[in-house]
């Protein structure tokens, strides 16, 4: 089995229901392929941790790619798992900053082999500035520096 965290941006007008929607039919179909794991919502980009058997793994891939809720899917970690840390998350909902944030920060920085997993959970959503910076004009280097993706 293997693990892996993917970022997306989401579709800018995604509304809460949907992504309830997302969470719901995640939780009802991931058992069937012994998928567990979380995902996070914020700043308009996706943070998705799976983890399960490989053949799964990529065959889920291959429809959350297509899937037109969001796009940029971008893997961001893979590696392969001994057992699942979260046997018992069909598909978590995750906040930012919340006490399971914490739980699963620690879970994942009390093995070396998820240390990587915990850097990027740390890095996100923060490493992404909300705002466009633009520079003063005259500056030479001036050009609108854009919100980086997810
Ligand atoms: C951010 C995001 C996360 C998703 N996570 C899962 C997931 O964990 N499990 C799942 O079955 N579908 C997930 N989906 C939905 C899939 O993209 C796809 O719609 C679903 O697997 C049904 O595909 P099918 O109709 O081709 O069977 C997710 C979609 C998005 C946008």
């Amino acid at each position: 089995m293997e693990r892996l965290i993917y970022t997306s941006v989401a579709r800018p007008d995604i509304g809460p229901e949907e992504i309830d929607s997302i969470v719901q039919s995640s939780a009802l179909a991931n058992p069937l392929r012994s998928v567990t794991g979380f995902l996070i919502f914020d700043h308009g980009c996706f943070f998705q941790y799976l983890e399960g058997p490989t053949n799964e793994l990529d065959a889920l891939l291959v429809k959350i790619k297509r899937d037109r809720r969001h796009s940029g899917v971008k893997v961001r970690a893979r590696s392969a798992a001994r057992s699942p840390l979260f046997a018992r998350w069909r598909m978590q909902r995750v906040r930012i900053g919340g006490e399971v944030e914490k739980d699963l920060l620690a879970r994942f920085t009390a093995e070396h082999e998820t240390l990587e997993f915990a850097r990027l959970l740390r890095r996100f959503p923060k490493e992404k500035p909300d705002l466009a910076i633009i520079r003063p004009s005259g500056d030479p280097a001036a050009r609108p520096s854009f919100p980086r993706p997810c």
